[in-house]
C-alpha cells in the first residue's frame, strides 16, 4: 500500500532526524538530575490497586471522547465515551481537528470537577510535528504564559497548537468554573492531546487564580526541557497533580529524546506487559519497569501500543 509505505518513509526519516536510528546516540544520552521531592513523594516503584485503576476510567474515556466532533461532544452524543460518563454536563467545545485539536469542556458532577478534553493524532502525524527540527525549542508566550521563568522551553510545534484552543478553552473553563460552583479543573487528553494538555494544566491557574489543576495524560510525549519539566514540579507540589499514563511499549513518551534537551515531570504511571499499572517515581524513571527503561529505543518500541488498551479503552471516537 502506497500510503503505508510513505508514512513509514517519514517516520523513519524523522526518526534519523531525531538521532533515534543511533543507539549509540540514544545511550551516551545524559542522565537527568533527579529533582528532589517532598517526602510524601514515594521511593519506590509501587502497583496500583485495581480501585485506584478504576478511579482513572472517567479520565481515559473522556480522553478518549476528545477525538470526537465538537458537535457530537457538544451534545455529550458521542458513543461509547460518551454513554462511560453519562452525568456530564457539557459547556464548550471546539477546533477543526486540522490547525487546531478538537476540545470540549463541561462538568462532572459525580466527580465535582471541570474537565478539559483535547483530540490527539495518530503517530503518523505525530512524528513529523515532534521531529521538526525549526520548532523544537520556543519560549512559552509571555501572554499566555505571565511570568513563567523565561529559561522554560517547549516544543513549538505543541504550544503553537495550544495556544490555537487556549482563548476558548480559557473562556470555557471560566463559564464552566462560575455555572458549577467548583475550583477543581481536570485536563485530559492522548498523544499529542496530552502534550496540549499539560501545558493547559499550567495554563489555567495562571488565569484562573484559586483553582487546582489536574493533568491525567496517555501516551504523553515529552512536551519542554528541563526547566519546563522543573516548573510542572514545582506547580505539582502546590496545585497541581500530574499522571502521564504509558501503555506497554509505547514509543511515544520517549519522544522527543533525551539528548535533544527534552524531559518528563514527575507523574508517570507505566502499564507493564502483564498489565500492571506501576507508578514510576520521578522524571523519566530510568528504571526497567518504567516506560524509559523498558521502551529503551524505537527498536524494542511497539506503535500499537500507543493507542492503549488503557485499562480497557482504545483511544478514538466510536459512534457505537
Ligand atoms: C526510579 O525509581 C526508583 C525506585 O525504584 C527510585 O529509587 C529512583 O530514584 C527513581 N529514579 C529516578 C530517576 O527518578
Ligand atoms: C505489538 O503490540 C500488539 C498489541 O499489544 C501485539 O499484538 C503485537 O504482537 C506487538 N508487536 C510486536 C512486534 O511485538
Amino acid at each position: 500500500m502506497a500510503r503505508s509505505r510513505s508514512s513509514k518513509a517519514r517516520l523513519s526519516m524523522a526518526l534519523a532526524a531525531c538521532g533515534l536510528l543511533s543507539s549509540g546516540t540514544w545511550q551516551a544520552a545524559a542522565f537527568p538530575t533527579w529533582l528532589k521531592h517532598d517526602s510524601e513523594e514515594q521511593a519506590s516503584i509501587t502497583a496500583l490497586s485495581t480501585a485506584q485503576i478504576d478511579a482513572f476510567r472517567p479520565y481515559t474515556h473522556y480522553a478518549s471522547a476528545g477525538y470526537c466532533s465538537p458537535a457530537s461532544t457538544l451534545a455529550w452524543d458521542c458513543g461509547r465515551n460518551c454513554r462511560a460518563n453519562p452525568s456530564f454536563k457539557p459547556v464548550a467545545s471546539g477546533g477543526d481537528g486540522e490547525s487546531t485539536q478538537f476540545w470540549y469542556v463541561g462538568f462532572d458532577p459525580r466527580l465535582k470537577e471541570v474537565i478539559v478534553s483535547h483530540q490527539g493524532t495518530d503517530t503518523s502525524k505525530l512524528f513529523p510535528i515532534m521531529t521538526d527540527g525549526d520548532i523544537l525549542h520556543v519560549p512559552l508566550d509571555e501572554k499566555l504564559f505571565p511570568g513563567v521563568d523565561r529559561r522554560v522551553v517547549v516544543h513549538g510545534g505543541f504550544a503553537a497548537t495550544q495556544s490555537r484552543s487556549a482563548p476558548g478553552v480559557l473562556a470555557a473553563v471560566q463559564k464552566a468554573i462560575a455555572k458549577y460552583k467548583t475550583k477543581k479543573v481536570t485536563v485530559t487528553g492522548h498523544s499529542l492531546g496530552a502534550a496540549i494538555g499539560l501545558l493547559d494544566a499550567i495554563f489555567l491557574p495562571l488565569h484562573i487564580p484559586g483553582i487546582t489543576t489536574r493533568f491525567v495524560g496517555y501516551g504523553l510525549p515529552r512536551v519542554g526541557n528541563m526547566h519546563f519539566a522543573d516548573y510542572v514540579d514545582e506547580q505539582q507540589r502546590a496545585t497541581l497533580s500530574v499522571t502521564r499514563i504509558n501503555n506497554r511499549k509505547d514509543i511515544v513518551p520517549i519522544l522527543p529524546g533525551r539528548f535533544l534537551g527534552f524531559h518528563h515531570p514527575s507523574g508517570e504511571v507505566h502499564i507493564d506487559e502483564a498489565g500492571v499499572w506501576l507508578a514510576c517515581p520521578g522524571q523519566d524513571n530510568a528504571s526497567a519497569k518504567c516506560t524509559v527503561g523498558d521502551v529503551r529505543n524505537i527498536f524494542v518500541g511497539n506503535g500499537t501500543d500507543h493507542n492503549g488498551p488503557y485499562g480497557g479503552v482504545k483511544m478514538g471516537c466510536s459512534s457505537s
